[in-house]
């Protein structure tokens, strides 16, 4: 049975961080063409709340990977399920993630971006886990640091459960990630 543990990040934390990553955004790319893209299903509930914080008009799109691999490790070998429908060269994109673990999904998403001709792509993460990271991928927007616990809520999932839950719970079985 998948039981919840404990609140690891409440929503009002969650909240918080939202609106400085959001203000920090807006600063930064004040004047210029961007584009959010949130990475499904996870980031959905992420990148709804950080949209809103900006202020000046982005464009968003979505698209869904997964990364195969054995036990609670990725491969690195990332599949596109679904693609963004923009056409984002010459644009500046913001790839928005619920959680970045080994970092080796954003790394590849990273240079995908980047053979496509954005003309520029960043990573803004609403929660991190650094001591699991296996490749070194710089985080330009990083909401939460949190330990090596597997966690659920606030569009994270187990199973395909709990991503409706407002705040980050810590689930208490032998979980595996399902993305
Ligand atoms: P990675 O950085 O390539 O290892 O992939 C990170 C992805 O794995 C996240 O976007 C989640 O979809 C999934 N994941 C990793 N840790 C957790 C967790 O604790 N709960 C739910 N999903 C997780
Ligand atoms: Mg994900």
């Amino acid at each position: 049975m998948t039981e919840l543990k404990k609140v690891l990040v409440s929503q009002s934390e969650l909240a918080k961080r939202v609106q400085e990553l959001g203000a920090e955004i807006s600063r930064d790319y004040e004047g210029k063409e961007l584009v959010l893209v949130g990475i499904l299903k996870g980031a959905a509930v992420f990148m709804a709340d950080l949209m809103r914080e900006i202020t000046f008009p982005v464009g968003i799109d979505f698209m869904a990977v997964s990364s195969y691999g054995t036990g609670s490790t990725t491969s690195g070998v990332v599949t596109i399920k679904q693609d963004i429908h923009t056409d984002i060269r010459s644009k500046h994109v913001l790839l928005v993630e619920d959680l970045i673990d080994t970092g080796l999904t954003l790394q590849h998403l990273k240079q995908l971006f980047a053979l496509r001709e954005a003309a520029s792509v960043r990573i803004c993460t609403i929660l991190s886990k650094p001591s699991r990271r296996l490749v070194d991928v710089p985080i330009d927007y990083c909401g939460i640091e949190i330990p090596d616990e597997f966690v659920v809520g606030y569009g994270l999932d187990y199973a395909e459960q709990f991503r409706n839950l407002p705040e980050v719970w810590v689930v208490g079985v032998n979980a595996q990630p399902s993305s």
